[in-house]
């Protein structure tokens, strides 16, 4: 664990961000589920003027619980600027904790507490699905194809050591947030997924993975696309690339004095 960071007490004040886009036959039920789970966590739902009425159901469920909080966001612009819009309001309030969730029931809520409970020694919680007792319910094998590779991809290029860098429901200390910069991050898709894995690693940032069972939703749709897979690509290469000049550089340093 990073030297300037404590243990996560259980009474810490949580922020479960959620972005959404088109959810609104999952909200009720996953924001139900949740704090059935866990009462004293705060949700906030980030919406990007989804069509369906998304927004405006996340408003009525806030104007009666003030564990729920809305942030409306004019269009929709892709997942990791909802999360950055998400963290900063979560930074600028007293949360200690930050998590990621989607909206769409694939990630339960009853696996929360045990990544809660991993943050006590680590920075960042990551709920995997690619370790042992890790599973996959329902998803089609084109995706967890897709998914296996970009990890597998990921992980050759960057040389971070963690088995699921895509995934979306994760734990993050305070302290880490704050430090990454946030303005510079770019990512739009869900690559902003593996770019904050890799930031915090190369921040040194202790990163624990939990096993979760990731359900394939059973309402809605996905928004994968093909321009957030090339996305994905196109960046990891990049990213690859000046980690390997990095290496190659300290290499040579060793002999060019
Ligand atoms: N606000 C906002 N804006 N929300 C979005 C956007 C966007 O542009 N795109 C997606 N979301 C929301 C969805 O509404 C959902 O709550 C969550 O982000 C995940 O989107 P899905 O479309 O359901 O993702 P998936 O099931 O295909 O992908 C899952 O696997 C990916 C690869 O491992 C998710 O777990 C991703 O987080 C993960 O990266
Ligand atoms: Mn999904």
């Amino acid at each position: 664990m990073a030297e300037d960071t404590q243990h996560r007490a259980s009474t810490d004040p949580v922020l479960v961000i959620i972005p959404t886009y088109n959810e609104r036959e999952n909200l009720t039920p996953l924001l139900r589920r949740l704090h059935t789970t866990l009462p004293d966590v705060h949700v906030l739902v980030v919406d990007d003027g989804s069509p369906d009425g998304t927004g405006e159901l996340a408003d009525k469920l806030a104007a009666t619980d003030d564990r729920i909080h809305v942030l409306h966001r004019t269009e929709k612009a892709g997942l990791g600027a909802a999360y950055i819009a998400g963290f900063r309001w979560g930074l600028e309030r007293d949360y200690a904790t930050l998590v990621e969730m989607d909206a769409d029931g694939s990630h339960a809520p009853e696996d929360l507490p045990r990544i809660l409970d991993a943050l006590a020694d680590s920075d960042l919680v990551i709920g995997s699905r690619y370790v042992p007792g890790g599973a996959l319910v329902n998803w089609p094998k084109r995706r967890e194809l897709l998914s296996r590779g970009a990890n597998i991809y990921s992980r050759l290029a960057l040389g971070v050591p963690v088995n699921d860098m895509t995934a979306g429901f994760r734990a993050y200390r305070r302290a880490v947030l704050g430090k990454l910069p946030l303005d510079d991050i770019a990512s739009a898709g869900y690559c902003f997924q593996i770019d904050l894995t890799l930031r915090t690693a190369q921040e040194g940032f202790d990163i624990v993975e939990v096993p979760i069972t990731f359900t394939e939703r059973e309402v809605g749709q996905s928004k994968m696309s093909g321009s957030i897979v090339v996305e994905a690509m196109l960046r990891v290469a990049q990213w690859g690339a000046e980690h390997r000049a990095g290496q190659l550089r300290r290499l040579l340093g060793r002999f060019v004095r």
